[in-house]
C-alpha cells in the first residue's frame, strides 16, 4: 500500500500536458495504478489523475458510490481510463460544487457539459468507448482536465463561488472531492 503525495496548485507539475501511454500491460503501469488507488482511497477521493502524483502520463481513475449524504451524486464504476478522448454531445452545461485533491479544504461552482462521449484505453490497451452524463460526465471532464494542465478553479465563471468548504457549507453537506 504506497500512499502518494498529492500535489496541491501553484506547483508548475499539475500545468503540464501529459504525454500518452503508448506501451501497455507492464508492471510499470500496474505499480502506478495501484498508487494512485491507493491514494484515491486514502483521501477518499472521487478521482485522480497521475499528473497530481508527479507522473506526467494520460492516465486517470475515478469512480463513486451512490452516498445518501449527497442524492445529486449518482454512482460512478470504478474506472481506469488512459490516453481519453472526450466529444462533448450537446451545448448544454450545468454548474455544479467540485472540490480537488490538489486544491484541498475549497470547493467551487464549475461548468460542465452534461453529455459527452469519451473513448481511451484501460491498463491492458483494451478500447474503450462509453457515454456518460450529469455527474458521471462532470467527474471525466475533471479528471481529464488535469491532464492538459488545467485546474477546476481555471473553468469557473465566478470566483465569488469559490471557498473553504467549511465557510460555503456551514451545514456540514459538502459535496465530495
Ligand atoms: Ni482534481
Amino acid at each position: 500500500m504506497t500512499i502518494k503525495q498529492v500535489l496541491r496548485m501553484g506547483d508548475v507539475r499539475l500545468l503540464r500536458r501529459a504525454e500518452e501511454v503508448d506501451v501497455f500491460d507492464t508492471p510499470g503501469l500496474h505499480a502506478l495504478l495501484a498508487d494512485m488507488r491507493d491514494t484515491m482511497q486514502a483521501l477518499d477521493g472521487v478521482g485522480l489523475a497521475a499528473p497530481q502524483i508527479g507522473v506526467n502520463l494520460r492516465v486517470v481513475i475515478f469512480g463513486a458510490q451512490a452516498s445518501p449524504r449527497y442524492p445529486d451524486a449518482e454512482a460512478v464504476p470504478d474506472t481506469i481510463l488512459i490516453n481519453p478522448v472526450i466529444t462533448p454531445l450537446t451545448d448544454d452545461m450545468a454548474e455544479d460544487w467540485e472540490g480537488c485533491l490538489s486544491v484541498p479544504g475549497m470547493r467551487g461552482l464549475v461548468p460542465r457539459y452534461k453529455t459527452l462521449r469519451y473513448q481511451g484505453r484501460d491498463e491492458y490497451g483494451v478500447l474503450m468507448d462509453h457515454t456518460v452524463s450529469g455527474f458521471h460526465a462532470r467527474v471525466v471532464q475533471h479528471e481529464c482536465d488535469h491532464l492538459d494542465g488545467i485546474l477546476y478553479p481555471m473553468r469557473m465563471r465566478d470566483l465569488r463561488r469559490f471557498g473553504f468548504s467549511e465557510a460555503l457549507f456551514p451545514d456540514g453537506d459538502i459535496p465530495s472531492e
